[in-house]
Order: C-alpha cells, then sequence, then structure tokens
C-alpha cells in the first residue's frame, strides 16, 4: 500500500539532490554555496569509487583517532591538509604574488608565536649540535629598496628531526627568533644548517603514509614569516638546494624560486661569525615583499 508522498530518495543522485536542496534557504551564499559544493563532491566520490560500508566506518575511525592524538602540541587536522597537498592548493588560490616577491608556502604545524627578540647577527641556537649556519640577506620591496624594521619570525627543526615544540628536552626558545631588518634592509642570524626530518608518522597520517607507500619526509628548510607595514606578510621556507626529497617533499610545499645554496666556509674565513669554532656554512636570502591589497 504505502503513502502517496512526494519524497523520492532511492536511486544515489536522489539522495544527492535531495540534501543539496536542503541547503537552498541558507541565508549566507557563501556559506550556502560552501555547504552545496562539499555535498557534491563528497557524494560524486562515494559514487565513484562505489564505497563500501566497511570503507565508509574505517574512514569514521581514521576521522575518530585524527580528533583523539590532537592537542595543544599536536595537530593532526593540519598535518592532513599537508600531506593531502590541501594547505598549498589554498596557498596557491589566495596568495598569488606580483612578479619578482617572495614566494609562500605552507606554515605547518610546529610555529609557535612569541618566539624572543633577537638583535642582527644573534645565533638562535640554544643547545649543541649540527653545523652552524650563517642565514642573511635583505628584506625589500618589489622596486628593490630596502624595507628597514621588518619583522623576521624565523624557526627551525634540529638535527635530531624535531622542533623545540616537540621535544621535552629543548629549552623553549631554542631554534626560534625574531629579527628586524637594519636601515638597509638588512638581517642576519646563526642557526644550524637544516637538516630532511619526517612529519610525525606515528599518528593517523603516518598510517595513510605507510598503506600507500609514501614516505613521511621533508626536503631540509627554515621557516620564517615576514612582516612590515604597509606589506603583505609571506609565510615562507628557506630550502637547501643539496637537500635530498626536494622533489618529492611529504607536503608538496617546494617552489623552485625559494631554493638556496649553502656555501662551504671554514674556520679561517675571516667573515667567520663570533661563536663558530669549525667550519660553517652561509646562504644568502633576499626577501621581496609585495604591497598591501587594497582593502577598498
Ligand atoms: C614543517 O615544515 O614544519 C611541517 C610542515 C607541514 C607538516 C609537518 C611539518
Ligand atoms: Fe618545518
Amino acid at each position: 500500500m504505502g503513502q502517496d508522498v512526494a519524497v523520492k530518495r532511492t536511486e544515489p543522485a536522489d539522495i544527492t539532490a535531495a540534501v543539496v536542496a536542503s541547503f537552498e534557504g541558507c541565508r549566507d551564499p557563501r556559506v550556502r554555496e560552501l555547504a552545496q559544493s562539499l555535498v557534491r563532491h563528497l557524494h560524486a566520490f562515494a559514487t565513484e569509487v562505489r564505497l563500501t560500508e566497511e570503507e565508509w566506518a574505517a574512514g569514521i575511525r581514521i576521522l575518530t583517532e585524527t580528533g583523539d592524538i590532537t592537542d595543544e602540541r599536536r595537530q593532526e587536522f593540519i598535518l592532513w591538509s599537508d600531506s593531502l597537498g590541501l594547505s598549498m592548493l589554498v596557498d596557491a588560490l589566495a596568495n598569488a604574488k606580483p612578479e619578482g616577491a617572495t614566494e609562500s608556502t605552507v606554515l605547518g604545524p610546529f610555529y609557535v608565536p612569541g618566539s624572543p627578540e633577537r638583535e642582527y647577527g644573534d645565533s638562535i641556537m640554544e643547545q649543541e649540535g649540527g653545523v652552524p649556519a650563517w642565514i642573511h640577506g635583505r628584506v625589500l620591496d618589489v622596486d628593490g629598496s630596502p624595507i628597514a624594521g621588518a619583522e623576521l619570525d624565523v624557526w627551525e627543526g634540529g638535527d635530531n628531526e624535531l622542533y623545540a615544540v616537540q621535544d621535552p628536552d629543548a629549552p623553549e626558545f631554542h631554534l626560534r627568533g625574531r629579527f628586524f631588518t637594519r636601515e638597509d634592509g638588512g638581517y642576519a642570524f646563526l642557526t644550524t644548517r637544516p637538516t630532511p626530518y619526517p612529519i610525525p608518522h606515528d599518528g593517523p597520517v603516518g598510517h595513510m603514509l605507510e598503506a600507500t607507500g609514501r614516505h613521511p619526509w621533508r626536503p631540509a628548510h627554515v621557516h620564517m614569516i615576514v612582516s612590515a607595514p604597509g606589506y603583505e606578510t609571506v609565510t615562507t621556507h628557506v630550502f637547501d638546494s643539496e637537500s635530498a626529497y626536494l622533489d618529492s617533499d611529504a607536503v608538496f610545499a617546494v617552489k623552485p624560486s625559494l631554493l638556496r645554496t649553502f656555501v662551504n666556509r671554514s674556520v679561517d674565513d675571516p667573515e667567520r661569525p663570533d661563536g663558530v669554532s669549525g667550519d660553517w656554512v652561509s646562504a644568502e636570502n633576499d626577501i621581496v615583499l609585495a604591497p598591501a591589497r587594497s582593502t577598498a
């Protein structure tokens, strides 16, 4: 018998159409667009691969584990976004830069605000380890004029493959610091030559990498957020151009314009920085900031 109702949600396409239509009354047009498009793509994915009940139950389990492992020190959701290339896709959509401006790349989960302010040429190493590296350059505008007083917020992992925030044995501010450019736009600091390291792979993202035959390694890099009033802030990296994994970064964040040569320097080099007692390396890294976008 059955009632003669106008509802018909039996075929896959009918279900998708009904859910998309359920958002028609959403007053915010952007929220409506996001919700409807998300449902369309999610349903298209499930339909295309003919997702089984067991597979979707596994998907729910992975999402639950992602929430369980996430806390104020570990952000597995960002790691999913990074390892699936979504962070770099959103970056590419948001951060088209004018010709010549320094390109942005992924922030990553290990940025901690509130690094100590340091002076020109200071070391950010608060414990031993690694090859000393002198990183220097100027912050410029797109016409090549120096920007005085620009802030460089820098952070880096140690040669033990850990950032200070991950390492209970490291001083809080190890391999972190904020520098301000001089009148000529110049900055310099002493750090360790970066080494490749794996993204955290003891959780759901690590299981995905293993199950799909991918590796967790990132090429050697130093992070920087560079900002100045009147300019667009850029979140970027200095990549060591000789590093392994430049062509297979686990988070797809390498841009050729961000590669820099780390030059070998001897202990006898007259430019050897204070506090360096053996061989060292140096890398020159100018940063070019784009003018702030008009909000008009
Ligand atoms: C990082 O470079 O710190 C990083 C970026 C993305 C995921 C994990 C680590
Ligand atoms: Fe990093």
